[in-house]
């Protein structure tokens, strides 16, 4: 997977798979802009990667900050070839009856809205250029229902139906789309569950440890590689088997 030439833009790129991914990318030869909210974290992460990296900060639910920040990145590196649409927050677990309305469509915007607002934005020099690969961080809650947070599993079912709704619109201009499926995967969002529940966690997934975000980024990887030239519309799983798991 050679990456030369390509200039890819990861959101939640300040920690975890985000930031894992697009280390992993410049590694392979492309261009990175990494967006967050982080200014110190985005530094410290361009710092590391050098010369083919830069941050670029952005609220990714706030449309003028994202579109910004892309525009910003296009100046930088020229054109985006491939988009890693990671960003993401979990929201808090309350009952649904209960469930806050702002938190609602806070969830929805960060998780889903601001997908759309991102792929928007890049699409017309994908068209342009016939070519280009997105790639979007759903969740096991794209597929399954999960109970006390109707929001996150709401925004991340939409991300996979963004995903495919544009990889049909747009197969046709050469551009891919694909949704990336974490299990369990160790980042920040992660060492916030106490240890005792992470043990339980570890003892439901059929390869009985979490994932790490190295494993995840080679799978997102290749997903935005052209070694995935004929790939588009998936869903791919990285979660040692939890989801095809049947619990009786
Ligand atoms: N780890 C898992 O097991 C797991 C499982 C299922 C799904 N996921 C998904 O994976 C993605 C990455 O999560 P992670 O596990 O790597 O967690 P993480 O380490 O907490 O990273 C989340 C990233 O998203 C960024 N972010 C959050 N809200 C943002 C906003 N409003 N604007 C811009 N950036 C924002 C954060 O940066 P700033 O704070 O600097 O803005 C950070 O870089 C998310 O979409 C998450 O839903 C992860």
């Amino acid at each position: 997977m050679d990456f030369t030439g390509q200039h890819i833009a990861v959101t939640g790129a300040s920690s975890g798979i985000g930031l894992v991914t697009a280390k992993l990318l410049a590694s392979r030869g492309a261009n990175i802009s990494l967006l967050a909210r982080r200014k110190d974290r985005l530094d410290e992460v361009a710092g590391e990667i050098g010369d083919r990296a830069a941050g670029f900060v952005a609220d990714v639910g706030d449309k003028a900050e994202l579109e910004h920040a892309l525009d910003q990145a296009a100046s930088r590196f020229g054109p985006v070839t491939g988009l890693f649409a990671n960003a993401g927050l979990t929201g808090g677990f309350t009952p649904a009856v209960e469930f806050p309305a702002d938190v609602f469509e806070q969830t929805i915007r960060v998780n889903l809205t601001s997908v759309f607002w991102a792929i928007q934005k890049v699409l017309p020099s994908m068209i342009e250029a016939k070519k280009g690969a997105i790639l979007v961080t759903g969740s096991m809650a794209s597929k399954r229902g999960m109970a006390m947070n109707p929001a996150y599993v709401a925004s991340k079912h939409g991300v996979l139906g963004l995903t495919r709704a544009i990889a049909v619109e747009m197969a046709p201009q050469g551009i891919r789309a694909n949704c990336i499926i974490p299990g369990f995967i160790r980042t920040e969002a992660l060492d916030r569950i106490p240890p005792d529940q992470q043990g339980k966690i570890e003892q439901r997934i059929p390869m009985r440890h979490m994932g790490t975000p190295e494993e995840l980024a080679e799978v997102a990887a290749f997903l935005l590689s052209d070694a995935a030239s004929h790939v588009t519309g998936q869903d791919w799983a990285v979660d040692g088997g939890v989801l095809e798991t049947l619990e009786v």
